[in-house]
This record gives structure tokens, sequence and C-alpha cells, in this order.
């Protein structure tokens, strides 16, 4: 089989590393992929925002299978745009997309389906929303108020508030357009309090199966810290999603979510990524995503025994009820490595150093996220760089193995979060 990948961050580059061991695939493409894919598939010049080009490529090279990585292009109707050129992919569609692509349309199907979530309201304009947000701030027990921009705003679209006077300000900041089009709606929440955990889920519209969970860490800064970021750092397993809560996040959830999509008449086909809150009074919805995490999906892959290309190929013919999903016992941990700056203005252009020592040692696997091939050399041209992987028989040893790795890896403004796993190593 052919298949072509869309996307070039350190995420594509695990899904590209997973397919490329495929026994079904004859020829891997990725567009535009980065120097770390080059590895193992081949990339094509064309940005994943050129819809028509990727899709005249796609009849051109006759690919056989595309996969949509990123949440952009598949609320913005890639699936569509390459179905109806001929091009098998996987999906969700534009319309099951709206998963990821509308948070006041999540939180009224959690409502619908009974899926436990924070009381919120939807507001399409600013005077009601605040007096909404001053009512959540008086009743909350000195908790602060959530805000959330509707649509995509490339993960800023959250503010938490602490003060009457925050949340107006979030609230006039996104209704003026302080996140373009994505604020015209948005959605006032109450705060829920607990620890964080990510599940993934592949579903053909009908049939969905467990994939596996996997904790993040969002801030910038050692102690979650700083402003948010795309996520500094994975594990899989993780520690607070134990088997028992992992049936939970299925049956109470993921379930009851893909056959509302079904009633709804837009089947949803992909990957569900489910964003939960383990509150003092059980499992909540934070939001729900139509993609793999990035950098989650650098922890699954090295965990995956399965054949990832036969899985998607599933969910994209609907016989996902005719495979089963095998996992390694190892746990896996990934430390991002970024340029100083990030998430504001980093330089660019930078040589990295090491990379071959490091993947050198046991149980490392090097993911590319913002890397780039200059006259033989990689050099750093995103925010995040690198994906430090490791696995190990515990998530202390696989954090071990990729510290030792980092430590071989240079650039001169390079960082990284030195705490990736406290939580799983503090239980
Ligand atoms: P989202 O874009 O919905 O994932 O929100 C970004 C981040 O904001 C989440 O990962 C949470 O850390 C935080 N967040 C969103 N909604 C809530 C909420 N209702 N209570 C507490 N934190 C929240
Ligand atoms: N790591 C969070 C995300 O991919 O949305």
């Amino acid at each position: 089989m052919k298949v072509l990948l869309v996307g070039s961050g350190g995420r594509e580059h695990a899904l590209a590393w997973k397919l490329a061991q495929s026994p079904l695939l004859t020829k891997l493409y990725c567009a535009p992929g980065n120097a770390g894919i080059a590895q193992v598939a081949q990339c094509v010049a064309i940005p994943a925002t050129e819809f028509d080009a990727l899709a005249r490529f796609a009849r051109d090279a006759a690919i056989d299978f595309a996969v949509i990585a990123a949440d952009a292009q598949l609320v913005g109707g890639l699936w569509d745009v390459l179905e109806a050129a001929g091009v098998p992919a996987l999906g969700p569609s534009k319309a099951a997309a709206i998963l990821e692509g509308s948070k006041g349309f999540v939180k009224d199907l959690c409502i619908q389906a009974g899926i436990p979530t924070a009381r919120y309201r939807r507001f399409t304009d600013p005077a009601p929303a605040k007096s909404y947000a001053d009512t959540l701030l008086s009743d909350s027990g000195g908790h602060p108020v959530v805000i959330k921009a509707d649509g995509l705003a490339a993960g800023k679209g959250v503010i938490i508030a602490a003060s009457e006077v925050e949340s107006h300000k979030a609230i006039d900041f996104m209704f003026e357009g302080g996140f373009g089009q994505s604020g015209h709606e948005i959605v006032v929440e109450e705060f829920m309090e607990g620890e964080e955990a990510s599940f993934f889920a592949l579903c053909d519209g009908t049939n969905v199966i467990a994939l596996a969970g996997a904790q993040d860490h969002k801030r910038v800064g050692d102690g979650d810290v700083g402003p948010n970021t795309g996520g500094m750092g994975a594990y899989s397993p993780a520690p607070v999603l134990p088997p028992a809560l992992e049936q939970v996040a299925m049956d109470k959830f993921i379930r009851p979510t893909v056959a509302a999509f079904a009633a709804g008449g837009r089947p949803y086909m992909g990957v569900l990524y489910l964003g939960l809150m383990i509150t003092r009074d059980g499992p909540r919805l934070v939001e729900y995503n139509c993609r793999f995490g990035d950098p989650e999906c650098q922890v699954l892959m090295p965990r995956l025994e399965s054949d990832l290309l036969e899985l998607l190929l599933a969910a994209r013919r609907g016989t996902l009820d005719k495979v089963d999903v095998r996992w390694r016992e190892d746990a896996a941990l990934t430390v991002v490595m970024a340029s100083k700056g990030y998430p504001g203005p980093y330089e660019k252009g930078q040589v990295i150093t090491g990379l071959e020592e490091a993947a050198a040692l046991p149980g490392i696997t090097l993911f590319h996220a913002g890397t780039a091939e200059r006259d033989g050399q990689i050099v750093a041209v995103g925010g995040r760089v690198l994906n430090v992987t490791a696995t190990g028989p515990t998530i202390a040893e696989a954090r071990k193995r990729a510290y030792d790795a980092v430590d071989l890896v240079h650039w001169p403004d390079a960082f990284c979060r030195r705490d990736i796993g406290w939580r799983a190593l503090h239980r």
C-alpha cells in the first residue's frame, strides 16, 4: 500500500515511524514532513494547508490511504477533499470533526448523552456572558471561572480567570476578535479541580476500540508553572487512569459520544482523544480532540505492538470489530526539547549535535518535531524541536533513560522540563 501522512511535527514522526514498520506498506510519503520523518518516509514539499495540492498529489501518486494527523486539517475538511478526489483517508470528516471544532457543541452533546462535565453556558454576546461568569465565581467557593473560545485557537482559546475583572477582560478579548473567528461564540464554565489525563480510542463510525491512556505536561516550566504550551512531555500508561477508570472512560464517555454522533447523522471515524479531569466526584470531560495528542502520540506508538496501518485501515473500512490491539508491557516517557523563548518567539537555524549518540542509547527513539536539514546538518526550526522518547520496565526507568539521552543533545538555545513524569512518580 502507498500511504500519505499529512503533517510535520513530533506526532507525525511517531506515526510515520510506526507506519513504516507495517508489512502492508510499500511506500510512505509525508507532506510536508521534517528532517526526522525524512529518515522513514519520502517527504513531499506540499504544506498541510494546501488541500487541493495534497489531493492532486495523492491522486497522481496513486495513494491507497491517507492519514490526516492534525486538528486544523480535520476541522478544515481535508478528509472530505481527499475522499472527493477518490483517496480513502482516516478522518474524521469535517462534519464529525465538530467534536474538536466547537466546544459548545460538545458541551450540549454531554447534556444530551449524560456525560459528566463542568456546568456551563454558551454565549454570543458579552453582557450575559459576564453576568453568568459573575454567578459562577460567586458560587464557586474561591475557584476561578473558565472562559473558552468556541472554535480552534491553536491551543490558546482557554482563559482561566480568577476574578470578575479578569473574566470580563477575557470575554471582551474574545468577542473583540482576540482569537479571530474562533471567539465569536464562547463557553463560560465552572472550574474543575483535579488531575488531568488523556485517553485515546479509535472509531470506525459504529465500532470503537480502546487504545491507551497518557498524561501530558502543558505548562512550560518545572512544577507546572508558566504559560501553556502544546505539551512539554508525556508518559504512558498513566497511573491516574487504572484499568477500571479506562473502562469508565469507554462506557461513560466514549461509547455514548460515538453513539450520539452516529444517531446525529455524522458518524465519527478516526482517533478520539478524551481529555478528562479526575475530580473528587469522579472523572469529568474537559474536552474532546479529533486526533492523537502531541506529545502523547510519541509515547503511544513505542508501546503499540499491533500494526498501526492495519488498525487505521480497519477504522476507515468499518471493520474495527474484527481487530484486536496489543500493547507492550513497557512504559514510555518523552521529554520535549524546545528552543528558548517557546511558547513565544524563538530563534531558528541553530545546529543540533549529539543526535546519533543519544539515539544509540538503550530504549531511546528520537522523534523530530521542528527540525530541518541544511547542508548535511540538522537544525532547529520550531519551538518544540525534538521528543526524546524512552521505553523501560517502569516510568521511573524510562525517565532515567530519556534524560540520559537528553543530556547528549545540544544546540545553544535548547531547554526542556526536568520533571517529566513527576505526578506518576509521586503517587
Ligand atoms: P482545552 O483547550 O479545553 O483542553 O483547555 C485547555 C486547558 O485548560 C485544559 O487542559 C485544562 O488544563 C484547562 N481547563 C479547561 N477547562 C477547564 C475546567 N472547566 N476546569 C479546569 N481546568 C480547565
Ligand atoms: N498535548 C495536547 C494536545 O495535543 O492537544
